[in-house]
């Protein structure tokens, strides 16, 4: 039995305090998303990332007495690449990107679910789950395979078979269910608890833990003279809760001196959370018959919408949301920097084009825009693309090549 640490999980509205040893992820009272306690004494343990994990690198920052480095597959330590030519293109001082494609199943949630399953493990769990369709149940699948943890991944019944495969061939308990699916996320928390599995959904408090470790990576690659604004790609909202979260313990234990601001980027046909802050409204509401090309953050009532909300506001970030033909545009601009990033992944690089172009952003800004996941996860985007393959016999190639040198 691995042992955790003496704090608490709090209601992000409330504040009502909830053991650190309690699954179910929303307060009893508000039914808002619970999160760990904010840490403001710690440090970061240097050592070989070649070898390290970043439970093991960034410890201090996470409940856990004793981590079991077995049960990962080497996630974070992602590279975050600069962008001369975007820099002066956009006309800010810098731009980043965090290319969250480099983890084990090509997206930032693995960061989430080994913290999730480290969890469940000091908690005593043999079962995992999630409710998800794209990347985290990839992840969990992934990560449930490799700890031998009986891993419930739980889908809607018309899942593609391009969506379905890449979860299937890790084998888990996978099921498709037929209902609203808005209603599964909320439903499997009940589950979970009847049937000893632990969802570790996409706003799950420990989840959010994980995506911590983008912050602090961040702050190191850029020897801790952090940027002017974060752009994420924003759904159920668990992501830039954890990044914000990660800047805000790094700046209380002096490790930096300000938190940057946060850009939530929807996409426009689906941005519950913008459309709430352009409506100056407290709570978000749901959107009716969402549809875009980013699916991953197609998500219509986010868990931790109203949170994001506000965060973003006391963090005096941004709201933005941008269309299917930005989107598409920016997937094949980040292309000529040498990233694939996903649709949904390449929101970010749309967002800052907007916001430059409407004067939001001021052109002395460093910006890291967060790449989420891989673009080769979604290939069917490539007929959105003009894409191009010369023909030529092997007799004619000398002279074809010839013909089009510059
Ligand atoms: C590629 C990608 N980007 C962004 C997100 C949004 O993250 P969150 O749901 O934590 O807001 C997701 C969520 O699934 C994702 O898969
Ligand atoms: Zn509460």
């Amino acid at each position: 039995m691995y042992t955790l640490k003496n704090t608490k999980l709090i209601c992000t509205k409330c504040k009502k305090t909830f053991p650190i040893d309690q699954v179910y992820p929303r307060c009893d009272i508000c039914k808002e998303p619970l999160e760990v306690e904010k840490v403001s004494r710690g440090g970061i343990h240097e050592g070989d990332i070649l070898n390290q994990t970043i439970l093991e690198r960034y410890a201090d920052f996470f409940p856990f007495l004793k981590v079991d480095k077995k049960i990962s597959l080497h996630e974070g330590f992602t590279p975050l690449v600069e962008s001369l030519n975007l820099a002066s293109e956009l006309d800010v001082k810098n731009i980043l990107f965090k290319n969250e494609s480099q983890n084990p199943t090509w997206s930032f949630k693995d960061r989430g679910t080994v913290v999730g399953i480290q969890h469940a493990l000091s908690l005593g769990y043999k079962r995992i789950g999630a409710v998800s369709t794209g990347n985290m149940a990839v992840s969990v699948a992934a990560y449930g395979a490799k700890a031998s943890l009986e891993t419930f991944i739980l889908v809607s019944a018309n899942l593609p078979p391009e969506k379905l495969n890449p979860i299937a061939i890790y084998d888990p308990i996978l099921i498709k269910v037929d209902g609203d699916y808005g209603k599964l996320y909320f439903d499997s928390l009940d589950i979970g608890k009847q049937n000893g599995i632990y969802f570790i959904n996409s706003d799950a408090p420990f989840r959010v833990e994980g995506s911590k470790t983008i912050a602090f990576e961040i702050c190191e690659q850029m020897n801790f003279e952090d940027p002017d604004y974060i752009v994420i790609p924003t759904s159920s909202g668990g992501n830039i809760r954890g990044i914000l979260k990660g800047f805000e313990e790094f700046r209380q234990c002096g490790l930096i001196k300000k938190v940057p601001k946060m850009i939530c980027a929807q996409a426009s046909g689906c941005s519950p959370i913008y459309n709430a802050y352009t409506n100056n409204m407290k709570y978000i509401s749901r959107v009716e018959n969402p549809h875009t090309i980013a699916h991953a953050i197609e998500n219509p009532y986010p868990p931790s919408g109203n949170e994001v909300l506000r965060k973003i506001r006391d963090n005096e970030g941004v709201f933005v949301s941008v269309t299917d033909d930005e989107i598409l545009q920016a997937q094949k601009r980040l292309t000529k920097e040498g990233i694939f990033g996903q649709p949904a992944a390449t929101v970010p690089l749309a967002a800052v084009k907007k916001l430059k172009n409407k004067n939001i952003v001021d052109k002395n800004s460093t910006m890291v825009c967060i790449v989420t996941g891989g673009g080769l996860k979604y290939t069917a985007v490539f007929e959105k693309h003009d894409l191009k393959a010369l023909d030529c016999t092997l007799e004619n190639l000398s002279k074809s090549i010839t013909n089009r040198l510059l």
